[in-house]
């Protein structure tokens, strides 16, 4: 009876199992409803480790974050490439790009690497200000002007602006001569960022379903809307574009190549790497914003910085044209808006660090103990419950502007539970082989936003009091949660 209802029994030296009471679901409909709570409870009950089927698949939820290190360490056994390159194919409709498949002999990490990490980094970074400014300043983005407010929803704008600038960034400009700026021509290679956006915006909503496996055929308008951002990043037109990116370049070659992809399918893969880009960054830059203009303390502290960085470097914010530019050191230096940023992330990321056991294998912990693992089975990391642990961080639920500043005002790299020093204590990037590459690149443009909008704008929220709009835990597990609804605020420039 077991074997017909594809349950599991216990063998020894497993962890303990939930096999939930839904025939194949199992416990995935409790987990999806509340993640962090589903956790606990079982965390509470089982301790470091417990297993749960969810959705046909046999998870094994590791809570302890003492153990983490464990699973990056016994790496051998376990495969993170399989369940990331299917997860793509099945979201972005490519082909597979492990090379295990015979589309591609690409490494796609290390192209990763080498093209959002270093002297590419700095690349990248001196564009997205360019492009920041001229989205905030000159794209007629915003409607600014120093006498009167402008009322807009927080998120619609951070969503607009970032998205614009990340876009310009990443994929580049219309080619076009050097004459040919007229108001015209801006608006119009607007409208056309501002329908990518919307196309975005169209086929991200409907992600989680497809990560969850549903075909996209369901949804029709998602459906097109990604097949619209398909055919905008279609070779062709990424040829006619001028300051491409190394990732997008890179890709393009890689694609021409080493890859039997046909046009559309090439294109996808630039879909992906759009979606990676702006699906996180949107909303961390949305929270930092928000919590940032809600904490009249972190305001000054995060002014102050920015005031000295721009003394230091002999700079002033002025609308005659010129541009600020910041080095990457100062970037890395300005450890008021980055704490800012990781306390936002620690409130609103719920990622997922998945990996696959290749054999069956016995799996050490902290706890001195070993665990049986079968071959295909899945561990998983939630570092949400590590961000709100209230035993590594006081009043977890609470904005601090200065969680993550040391008594000498730098950043705050020591962390404890019980006592003892964690290894990990921020897991907004993920852990391991899968970290995110493009985290060094995702701080700096957040640094930027915040950095000019702070130097050029006053802000302020429409109701001072307003509540701490709730996450959207349909996302939970993909990264960092949108907020369920916008919030109203005002800008305008400051008089200079
Ligand atoms: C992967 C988080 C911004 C490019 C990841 C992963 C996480 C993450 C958790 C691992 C996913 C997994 O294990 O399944 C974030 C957050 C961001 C951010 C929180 C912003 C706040 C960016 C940006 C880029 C980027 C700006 C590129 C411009 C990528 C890529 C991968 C990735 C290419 C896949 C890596 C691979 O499979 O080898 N990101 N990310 N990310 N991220 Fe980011």
């Amino acid at each position: 009876l077991w074997l017909i209802l594809g349950i599991r029994r216990r063998r020894p030296g497993e962890p303990q199992v939930e096999n939930g009471i839904i025939p194949y679901l199992g416990c995935a409909l409790q987990f999806g409803a509340n993640p962090l709570e589903f956790l606990r409870a079982r965390q509470k009950k089982y301790g470091h480790i417990f297993t749960c089927k969810i959705a046909g698949q046999y998870v094994h939820f590791l809570t302890d974050p003492f153990s983490y290190h464990s699973v990056i360490r016994q790496g051998r056994h376990f495969d993170w490439k399989k369940f990331h390159f299917s997860t793509s194919a099945k979201a972005f409709g490519h082909g597979n790009m492990d090379p295990s498949h015979g589309y591609t002999t690409e490494n796609l990490h290390q192209t990763f690497i080498k093209t959002l990490q270093g002297e590419s980094l700095s690349a990248l970074t001196e564009t997205m200000m360019e492009n920041l400014q001229f989205v905030m300043l000159h794209f007629n983005t915003l409607t600014i002007s120093s006498t009167n407010w402008t009322t807009d929803g927080l998120f619609a704008f951070c969503y607009r602006v970032m998205f614009e600038s990340g876009y310009l960034t990443l994929f580049g400009k219309e080619l076009n001569s050097q004459e040919d700026k007229t108001i015209a021509r801006i608006e119009a290679q607007r409208a056309l960022v501002l329908n990518v956006l919307e196309n975005f915006k169209e086929f991200d909503k409907i992600f989680p379903a497809l990560v969850a496996g549903l075909p996209i055929h369901v949804f029709k308008s998602a459906h097109s809307a990604r097949e619209n951002l398909a055919k905008v990043l279609l070779h062709e037109n990424l040829s006619k574009r001028q300051n491409v990116s190394d990732l997008i370049s890179l890709r393009m070659f890689l694609n021409d190549t080493l890859s039997t992809f046909d046009d559309i399918n090439k294109a996808r893969t630039h879909v992906a790497l759009l979606w990676a880009s702006q699906a996180n960054t949107l909303p961390a830059a949305f929270w930092s914003l928000f919590y940032l203009i809600r904490c009249p303390e972190g305001m000054k502290a995060a002014k102050e910085e920015v005031r000295k960085t721009l003394e230091n470097s002999n700079q002033k914010a002025n609308l005659d044209g010129s541009q600020i530019t910041l080095t990457k050191d100062q970037l890395d230096n300005m450890p008021v808006l980055n704490s800012i940023i990781k306390e936002s992330m620690r409130l609103s990321s719920a990622s997922l660090n998945i990996r696959v056991a290749k054999n069956d294998f016995a799996l050490h912990l902290d706890n001195n103990k070993s665990y049986n693992i079968r071959k295909d089975d899945v561990i998983a990391l939630y570092p949400q419950l590590l961000h709100y642990d209230s035993e590594i961080y006081e009043d977890p639920l609470i904005f601090k502007y200065n969680r993550f500043l040391d008594e000498n005002g730098q950043e705050k790299m020591t962390f404890e539970r019980n006592g003892r020093k964690l290894r990990y204590y921020h897991l907004a990037f993920g852990s391991g082989v899968t970290k995110c590459p493009g985290r060094f690149f995702a701080m700096h443009e957040i640094k930027q936003f915040l950095f000019l909008l702070l130097s050029y704008f006053e802000m302020e929220l429409l109701d001072k009091d307003v509540k701490i709009p709730p996450l959207d835990q349909s996302r939970a597990g993909l990264g960092v949660l949108q907020p369920i609804y916008d919030v109203d605020f005002r800008y305008k420039l400051r008089s200079f």
